[in-house]
């Protein structure tokens, strides 16, 4: 695997949404630790979590990808007056929602998309025209095995995370000839609070409740013991924004601690 994207040099400003723990927090620490500036957002319930951040010189806002366009584009306009510009905005924040999709009510529904794809779309739309006019910038989007398997109990976060990958691909095709890009990068199992966050099943038809609750205890079973060590795929994706040589990304796998990066097809893996 050669190089992905050229080297970037400079001091980057990263947006991350929803780093009060796991993949997002994980990646504020090591956009510090290069040297970058990261401003660490988070819903208001969750803002305490961020001091700890705020100490290794995070810039803190509170943001929740729910909050409508109108407000997430007020929320850019602060984020980019801190530093200027924004170079790399981090569309992580994500929940799950458990349960059979016949069993679903349309506000699960909605609220699945809302955080995890809609969020992103609605956070993509308020940094754009700051990035369009200066002709640089990256949206990352995380994605997930999810994006790409059947996941009996959630699958309207399956469903999110397929239109995540669609999104993020099309977007890079209507930005590209802006100097802009969008990513997407699509996680195994990780060890991060997903699991014990997960918003109960509720059962409503018997002929699902087997199933699902088989499916909800091996998420129980798991919990702990993912393979995937959050930290390592924070330096894979810093590691790719800043350009630098995927040197483990050869196998073309999605599976547990596995990291696919979409970049051009095809797209290439690199395990944790
Ligand atoms: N862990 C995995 O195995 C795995 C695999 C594939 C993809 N992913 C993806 O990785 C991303 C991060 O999840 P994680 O695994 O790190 O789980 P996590 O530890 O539960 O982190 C999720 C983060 O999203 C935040 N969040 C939830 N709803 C939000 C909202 N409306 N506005 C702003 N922030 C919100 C949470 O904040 P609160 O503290 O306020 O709840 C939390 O900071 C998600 O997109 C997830 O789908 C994870």
């Amino acid at each position: 695997m050669g190089t992905l994207i050229d080297s970037n040099p400079q001091q980057l400003v990263w947006l991350i949404t929803g780093t009060s723990s796991g993949i997002g927090r994980h990646l504020a620490l090591e956009v510090l630790k290069r040297g970058d500036r990261v401003i660490a957002t988070a819903r208001a319930r969750s803002m305490p979590q961020l001091q700890s951040l705020a100490v290794l010189g995070a810039d803190v806002l509170e943001l929740d990808v729910t909050d409508s366009p109108e407000h997430l584009k007020e929320i850019a306009k602060k984020a980019v007056a801190l530093h200027g510009h924004v170079d790399v905005v981090v569309n992580n924040a994500g929940i799950s929602v458990m349960g059979s999709i016949e069993e679903h009510t349309l506000e699960e529904s909605y609220q699945q998309f809302n955080t995890n794809f809609f969020g992103g779309v609605s956070i993509a739309r308020a940094f754009l025209p700051y990035m369009r006019e200066r002709r640089s910038g990256t949206i990352l989007w995380i994605g997930s095995l999810a994006g790409w398997t059947p996941s009996i109990s959630f699958g309207m976060y399956s469903a999110a995370k397929h239109a995540v990958r669609g999104i993020s691909e099309t977007l890079n095709a209507e930005i590209s000839h802006l100097g802009l890009r969008s990513h997407v990068v699509e996680l195994g199992y990780f060890s991060t609070n997903i699991i014990p966050n997960r918003i109960p099943y509720v059962p409503r038809i018997s002929d699902y409740s087997e199933i699902i609750g088989r499916a909800d205890g091996y998420f129980d079973s798991i919990y702990g013991h993912e393979p995937g060590d959050p930290a390592k795929a924070a330096t894979i994706i810093v590691d790719l924004v800043r350009g630098r040589v995927l040197r483990r990304a050869r196998r073309f796998r999605l599976f547990w601690g596995w990291v696919r990066i979409t970049i051009k097809r095809p797209s290439c893996i690199a395990r944790t």
